[in-house]
């Protein structure tokens, strides 16, 4: 059979169907932003802000927020037209399969594997520094050596890195999470989401006020280089230093198609779906901009290079304000980072939650539609989570957590979900030419030219980050492709001619 044999639609909307037997239609428009906001911010902001400065564009990188932003909002609005026109649990995997054929739909399957499977390395190995930040409040510290992966080196002791621990711990920990089930965490997940929403906008509020102009001078730096500690140069400053920014801070966007996922659980999917994804990217941008611009008002790109590298809003925060007692710097705000450290950990941990659960999703549908081993689908017998797929997310995530360095997995990340959405904007517009009559709850407007910009918005942003990240995602897509030819494409049930009707058992977070 053809390498674009699509699964059809009402396949798809009969899998729903069945499946929604077991999910309760709970979700208002209000809790999908919710959902949304918890999915986002995480450590694109708290963390990958600060890379973004250092290495790519010092303040600008306030404008590679609004570029981000820009890409997501065209994304987002395909996303949303997907997501009313087939309201199944699933994602850009699931979408493309009906509607670009298999070959595609295992591009963009594998391809999620980097926004979900190594974003959740990502926000774990953040997570590992804001730990060694709540440790020292403590007056104890993690080795360097056990917090970081072999690729790096403490640029004062010249120690090097062996493997990163804390962040395989927390992998480790949310996976046993997902593994036992998340019923009932909604309201916990509720709960991190305001405490969120609340550290971003104190900050804000309070470094307003300590802003320095000569650290926002001049807000767009000369075009250069610059070589990072790995040894990485990359541009600096002007058009390709902010969009680099973008490309990196892009990362903090991730999630808001998450929203997507939980289409099944909405309860008026064609309205709530559009204003679930749009209205969390909408608020996010606002807050990120702010967020960027006070951040990189109060600290200079040195300190972001140098001291506050890791954990850079704790260290932004305690040298904004404070004076010196006896030769010793005493931060005025010290509550404030120590209350956002232990607010981070909490707001990470949820992040990894999600993508995780993304991640399992993902395989759970890849390997329902024979693309990946049946026993990736296999449901645990008491929790009823796929715990299989679960367990071998794991070990995929937790080799990244535990030995690259967190820049190379962030721009990972980024650059495997902005070639992800490219298809997606793609697809919208392809359904569009040859579905026309399918019906659609939301519309994206003004297609083509929405999903045009989409795809050039987000191809600049790959542009920006460069040849090395350019090389990362031609290797794991060739990687993918060898495990399509090789395996997947001879077992896939729709080219036998065969579909799948099962009732969808996993777990979710809002239950
Ligand atoms: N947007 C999520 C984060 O920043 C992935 O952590």
């Amino acid at each position: 059979m053809s390498l674009f044999v699509k699964k059809p639609i009402n396949i798809l909307i009969a899998e729903a169907d069945d499946s929604e037997k077991g999910l309760k239609r709970t979700l208002g428009a209000g809790n999908l932003i919710a959902l949304g906001i918890g999915a986002i911010i995480g450590a694109g902001l708290f963390v990958r802000t600060a890379a973004a400065a250092a290495n790519h564009a010092g303040p600008s990188v306030t404008i590679g927020f609004i570029v981000a932003a820009v890409g997501c909002a065209f994304a987002g609005l395909c996303y949303a037209e997907f997501a009313s026109m087939i309201p199944v649990a699933g994602s850009a995997y699931t979408y493309s399969y009906a509607t670009m054929g298999e070959f595609i739909a295992w591009i963009i399957g594998w391809d999620l594997i980097l926004e979900y499977g190594v974003g959740a390395a990502t926000v774990g190995i953040a997570w590992s520094e804001y730990l060694n930040r709540l440790l020292e409040l403590f007056g104890t510290k993690i080795p360097y050596q056990w917090y970081h992966s072999p690729f790096e080196v403490d640029p004062v002791t010249s120690v090097h890195g062996i493997m990163n621990l804390p962040a395989l711990f927390i992998v480790l920990m949310l996976t046993l999470v997902l593994i036992r089930g998340t019923k009932g965490s909604a309201s916990l997940n509720s709960i991190i989401v305001i405490v969120k929403v609340a550290i971003v906008m104190i900050f804000i509020a309070i470094g307003w006020s300590y802003i320095r102009p000569e650290n926002h001078t001049p807000f767009i730096p000369e075009p250069t280089t610059y070589t990072n500690t790995q040894g990485i140069t990359t541009h600096f400053g002007g058009i390709m230093g902010i969009l680099g920014a973008a490309g990196v801070v892009f990362f903090a966007f991730i999630g808001f198609d998450a929203v997507s996922t939980a289409a099944q659980e909405a309860k008026n999917p064609k309205r709530d779906m559009p204003i679930g994804i749009l209205g969390s990217l909408a608020i996010c941008t606002v807050l990120y901009i702010l967020f960027s611009y006070v951040l990189t008002g109060v600290a200079s790109t040195e300190d972001f290079r140098t001291q506050g590298r890791e954990a850079s809003v704790a260290y932004a925060i305690d040298h904004m304000s404070g004076h010196m007692v006896n030769g010793a710097w005493i931060p005025q705000f010290k509550w404030l980072s120590s209350l956002i450290t232990v607010a981070i950990l909490a707001g990470f941990s949820s992040v990894i939650l999600v993508m995780l659960l993304g991640q399992s999703r993902v395989f759970y549908s890849m390997s329902r539609d024979g693309l990946l081993p049946r026993n990736f689908s296999d449901v645990h017998p008491v929790h009823r989570t796929p715990y299989k797929a679960n367990w071998i997310i794991f070990i995929i995530c937790g080799i990244f957590a535990a030995f690259v360095p967190g820049d190379v997995v962030g721009e990972m990340t980024s650059i495997g979900t902005l070639f992800a959405f490219i298809l997606v904007c793609a697809g919208v517009w392809i359904m569009r030419v040859k579905h026309p009559e399918v019906p659609r709850g939301f519309k994206t407007p003004f297609v083509p030219v929405t999903a045009t910009l989409g795809i050039l918005v987000c191809a600049a942003m790959i542009f920006g980050l460069g040849w090395t990240n350019w090389a990362r995602l031609l290797i794991w897509l060739v990687i993918g492709l060898v495990i399509y030819f090789g395996y997947s494409k001879k077992r896939s049930l729709l080219q036998q001619g065969n579909v799948v009707t099962t009732k969808d058992p996993v777990d979710t977070l809002n239950k």
